[in-house]
């Protein structure tokens, strides 16, 4: 049978191709507010940008931005993303590998303006190539994440100083709250705050509970396995006065069961990798 690529087949295979292509975007673009750490008994996992309830785009603002002032100081920036800016664009000169002054703030996720002799001067704070999160509080994982994000070789007081911003998220199930503080130290390192419920992590059970109930479960089995022999035993020397090796009851059994474990498996096998050379059904069935 031939198959003839027809027209609906290729708008499948198109659609398909983009599904694809999005889903690994997708993955790409929200990789850098994802994490997990361990500890010995569970798994934390943060997912910034996951939707939740009241919260479709997780952290990220649906403004397209967050804003703060401090200090005539103000500070834009997005979580996981780019800034999109639809309304309150950054006014500010100097805005050059932001997006330039006609798209000010639309080519990094974090940037300053600070009043330089009564004008306000724009800086690149934070890419969203480069960015980092990690736990906010190493002691307790339930604390939340700061996500911190960098830019290199900025001009600041005619110096060439590295910059960043540490975006500190707290875990809050309330709701949203900030960001309300700006603190800046050193030449051009920024820390805010805000509380947010994506700040809260997914936690895991990994150790104690999984293996606790399967180990159980074992030992139970095994321990029925083993009163059923001795008594088996027990009845078949004292009751049928069976002197001798045969008095373990099922001995053809126990004493098969490596042959049968083994043809089981190779079955098992087989049904994996699918028939390969011919029809199963052909096969003599086999016999357990
Ligand atoms: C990212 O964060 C980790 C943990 O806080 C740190 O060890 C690492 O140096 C950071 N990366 C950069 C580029 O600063
Ligand atoms: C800025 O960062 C770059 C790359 O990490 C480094 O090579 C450079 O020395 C840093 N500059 C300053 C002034 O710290
Ligand atoms: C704002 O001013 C206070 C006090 O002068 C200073 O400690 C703080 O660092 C300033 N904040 C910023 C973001 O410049």
């Amino acid at each position: 049978m031939k198959i003839r690529c027809g027209s609906n087949q290729r708008l499948f295979l198109i659609l398909l191709s983009i599904t694809l292509l999005r889903s690994v975007l997708l993955r790409s673009a929200t990789a850098v507010c994802d994490l997990s750490v361990f500890d010995s008994k569970n798994l934390y996992s943060y997912s910034l940008a996951s939707p939740i309830p009241k919260f479709p785009h997780g952290v990220l603002s649906e403004d397209g931005f967050y804003r703060v002032e401090v200090n005539k100081s103000v500070l834009w920036f997005q979580l996981c993303n780019g800034m999109i800016f639809n309304h309150g664009p950054p006014r500010c000169v100097d805005c050059t590998d932001c997006g330039g002054p006609s798209n000010c703030g639309m080519q990094c996720s974090a940037l300053v303006a600070n009043d330089v002799g009564g004008y306000p001067v724009c800086t690149t704070v934070g890419h969203l190539s480069s960015s980092n999160i990690s736990i906010a509080d190493e002691t307790n994982p339930h604390s939340g994440v700061i996500v911190k994000m960098f830019s290199i070789n900025q001009n600041v007081d005619d110096k060439v100083v590295n910059c960043s911003l540490s975006v500190t998220v707290l875990c809050d199930y309330t709701g949203a709250q900030g960001p309300h503080t700006l603190k800046k130290s050193g030449a051009c390192d920024y820390d805010t705050l805000l509380k947010h419920p994506s700040g809260c992590a997914n936690v895991v059970y990994i150790h104690g509970r999984g293996w606790g109930w399967f180990g159980t479960f074992l030992i139970i089995m095994l321990s029925l396995l083993a009163g059923y022999l001795l008594a088996g035993a027990v009845y078949r020397y004292f009751v049928l006065r069976i002197h001798s090796i045969d008095a373990i009851p099922n001995l053809e059994f126990w004493a098969s069961l490596p042959h049968r474990t083994q043809s089981s498996l190779a079955s098992l096998v087989r049904k994996f990798r699918g028939p390969s050379e011919g029809y199963r059904s052909s096969y003599s069935p086999v016999n357990f």
